[in-house]
């Protein structure tokens, strides 16, 4: 067995947003259903990880060069249980400094981005030191959704007949199934509210589990993951958008109908989507809306459309978004790195 050595590492992870959700779990941070999602370009995590062996596990964190307890007591959580499936986790200093490209509590899930980053490194150490260890696995251990911003553009998660290779355990890449102008695919983000969200995703996903929607929930993402594959692989944008937008809306249908009902939606977030339909009809234009367990709202359409989008979104939506925050440009991007 290789002897522990120093090891240092950087690396980058995107934040990225489902089209397909990701709501309820079963087993060991497994996903109630399949989902499939668009990795961002702009909005990031940048993790510098230094390990030194010692006796013990010991997590010193800076975010944005400030000592941060609850980030992390969050990253030492999930080294330890990491180390209980790899030993030798546990016998390093962890030394990480780490920032976000994108505002913190924008409403981007920055869990994502950073479990992705944590994951990333935590594999590359274990791999300096011989082991095999899959980046999927550390990163959806942190957070679920973590595991699909490993990978560019198009990535989905959850074992589906409509892909081979798919699996629960980490996400797969599927750029090779989606056709026409998706791939640019352009998502501004308006950031509605900056408060701290009400429901942590982790009290979210186990909602899930007494939920009366439950099953039904369970067929309509399976319904929906097919319609959106389908559409993905001809380059419709006018079914993907459909499909896209019933997810954002049966995720807070959903929330309203747990208990306790949770409401994160607020009256901008409405104002927006009327906006955008409305807009929409108007001008025959591919942009569409969907919505994490928040109420900031990320826009989708092609790149081609976006001459025409932004002024609409400058001078129609902008007046709606949290004065300081507003909004974020951002589009498809290359994954970790
Ligand atoms: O990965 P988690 O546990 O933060 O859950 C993510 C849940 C949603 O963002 C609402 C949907 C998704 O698939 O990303």
């Amino acid at each position: 067995m290789t002897a522990d050595r120093e090891f240092s590492t950087f690396v980058r992870a995107p934040a990225n947003i489902a089209w397909i959700k990701y709501w309820g779990k079963k087993g060991p941070q497994l996903p109630a259903n399949p989902s499939l999602s668009l990795t961002l370009k702009e909005c990031a995590t940048e993790t510098e990880l230094v390990a030194t062996p010692a006796k013990d596990l010991a997590v010193e964190l800076f975010f944005d060069g400030i000592h941060q307890e609850k980030f992390r007591d969050k990253t030492r959580q999930h080294i330890e249980l990491l180390a209980a499936l790899h030993p030798r986790l546990a016998r390093f200093h962890y030394l990480i400094r780490t920032h976000n490209t994108f505002p913190h509590s924008s409403g981007i899930a920055s869990s994502a981005s950073s479990s992705a980053a944590l994951g990333l490194a935590l594999s590359r150490l274990l791999e300096a030191h011989g082991e095999v260890a899959d980046a999927g696995s550390f990163a959806r251990l942190g957070s679920g959704s973590a595991c699909r911003s490993l990978h560019g553009g198009f990535a989905l998660w959850g074992e589906t007949p409509l892909v081979k290779g798919s699996s629960d355990l980490h996400a797969v890449d599927v750029n090779a199934h989606v056709h026409g102008d998706f791939q640019g695919t352009r998502d501004t983000v308006l950031i509605v509210s900056r408060r701290e969200k009400e429901l942590s995703s982790r009290l979210g996903h186990a909602q899930m589990d007494q939920h009366p929607y439950a099953q039904g929930r369970n067929a309509q993402a399976l319904g929906n993951l097919q319609r959106l594959w389908k559409a993905l692989a001809s380059g419709d944008w006018a079914s993907a958008g459909e499909v896209i937008e019933n997810e954002a809306l049966s995720l807070h249908a959903l929330m309203f109908a747990a208990h306790p009902g949770v409401v994160l939606l607020e009256p901008n977030t409405l104002e927006i989507i009327r906006l955008v339909r409305m807009f929409r009809a108007e001008s025959k234009l591919p942009i569409y809306f969907t919505i994490d367990a928040g109420p900031n709202v990320h826009l989708l359409y092609p790149a081609s459309a976006q001459l025409k989008v932004e002024p609409f979104i400058r001078h129609e939506l902008l007046p709606f978004t949290d004065q300081k925050s507003g909004v974020i440009w951002d589009c498809a991007g290359e994954g970790a790195s």
